[in-house]
């Protein structure tokens, strides 16, 4: 059943045992604070237990507050956290999965008082302060510190957030980056930024892999689009990138309603997964409802990506790749794409989340632990 779903990967020399991921995934479940909790430990254990080859990390900070979403984002800021995350790879890679923390800093959408971003371009009400050069530079350094901190945590990979409109997307989009100096205006100047990140985190880390949450269109008309985005990807391959992780929109886009009316869909974002594969020669990992077995192995079989990642698909059920690999698919628990995004809306308000899904067993002992 689905033999190129479960056959070996590399990625930079590590051998992946199949070709499943878990996608990153902000449940609110760190600590107040962004410390490693017990809920955030048990979380990440039942993922990786769940056969994925390797473990993606939610968003962890590279700059607390100020480039933080929430205050239950993770910290990689702070060795004051070093033993949380040691804990936290350690927990991964008992259950025989490699672990990859994502960094990020999230720019606009930050939950700090005043955010940062690279034009003061308003967002849901809020205008942002326009970083200075100076400012720049010292969040370039921050990147580089916070990568060379997850690897001292025990992480196999890190992966930079370009997705989701955080800082470094707006840098690239034509919509959010209104600079008139050498980081703004053609895409030359506006794949500076992170391409510097990228360029600080590989001198810091050496060979160690670098992977890419990589936003190959933003689902606006005035935003990024496939044709500068492929050519983005290219300059992210030659500067030493080991993987693309593709995702489309940020948060002006996710909740219009002809994008909601789209990313209902299974396999939502593969198009753009294929699109990227065509223009780089290394992995690519796409995500999105890939809701089934078939799907998956066709996506890979078709070439439109060599890995797969699941985010609420694998969280909805843990025992998505088991039941898939034992031709047992009837029993999965699927994500609801009509459940109104519960959890989206619970992280949004800052609580843990659950899912709708879950059976009753499991749902009574959430809330259990939650009381
Ligand atoms: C509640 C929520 C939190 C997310 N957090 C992250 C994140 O921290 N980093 C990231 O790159 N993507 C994040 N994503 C996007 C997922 O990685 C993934 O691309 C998307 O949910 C589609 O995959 P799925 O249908 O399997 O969930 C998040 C999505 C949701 C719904």
């Amino acid at each position: 059943m689905y033999p190129k779903l479960f056959s070996e990967i590399e990625i930079s020399g590590i051998t992946l045992k199949n070709r499943l991921t878990m996608a990153p995934l902000y449940l609110g479940y760190a600590g107040e604070g962004g410390t490693v909790s017990p809920l955030l430990l048990d979380h990440y254990r039942l993922m990786a237990k769940s056969g994925v080859a390797m473990v993606v990390v939610e968003n962890a900070t590279i700059d607390h507050p100020q480039g933080s979403g929430s205050n239950r984002t993770l910290r990689a800021d702070t060795d004051e956290n070093l033993d949380g995350l040691k804990e936290l790879a350690s927990v991964i890679h008992g259950e025989g999965a490699l672990a990859c923390l994502q960094i990020n800093h999230a720019g606009r959408f930050a939950g700090s008082e005043e955010p940062l971003a690279p034009s003061a371009v308003e967002t849901f009400g809020r205008m942002p302060r326009a970083l200075s050069d100076a400012e720049i530079h010292s969040i370039v350094d921050r990147f580089a510190e916070a990568a060379a901190r997850t690897k001292r945590a025990g992480f196999d990979m890190v992966e930079l957030h370009g997705g989701t409109g955080y800082l470094l997307a707006e840098f690239v989009s034509p919509r959010t980056n209104k600079r008139t100096d050498g980081y703004g205006g053609a895409l030359e100047n506006r794949r500076r930024f992170p391409l510097e990140v990228v360029a600080a985190v590989k001198k810091k880390l050496g060979d160690f892999p670098l992977g890419y949450r990589f936003l190959a269109d933003e689902w606006l008309p005035d935003g990024l689009q496939l044709e500068e985005s492929t050519s983005f990807a290219r300059s992210l391959e030659s500067a030493g990138i080991a993987y693309l992780s593709v995702m489309g929109g940020t948060y002006e886009s996710f909740f219009l309603p002809h994008i909601l009316e789209q990313t209902c869909k299974n396999g939502y974002m593969v198009h753009l997964a294929a699109a990227v594969k065509k223009a780089v020669g290394i992995p690519v990992i796409a995500a999105g409802r890939i809701a089934t077995g078939a799907l998956a192995e066709q996506i890979l079989e078709e070439s439109q990506a060599d890995l797969i990642g699941l985010a609420r698909v694998l969280w909805a059920d843990p025992e998505w790749p088991q039941k898939v690999k034992d031709g047992k698919e009837g029993a999965i628990v699927h994500c609801d794409p009509d459940c109104g995004d519960t959890c989206t809306k619970l992280v949004t308000k800052g609580k843990p989340a659950f899912c709708v899904r879950w059976p009753h067993e499991k749902m009574k002992a959430w809330k259990e632990r939650m009381e």
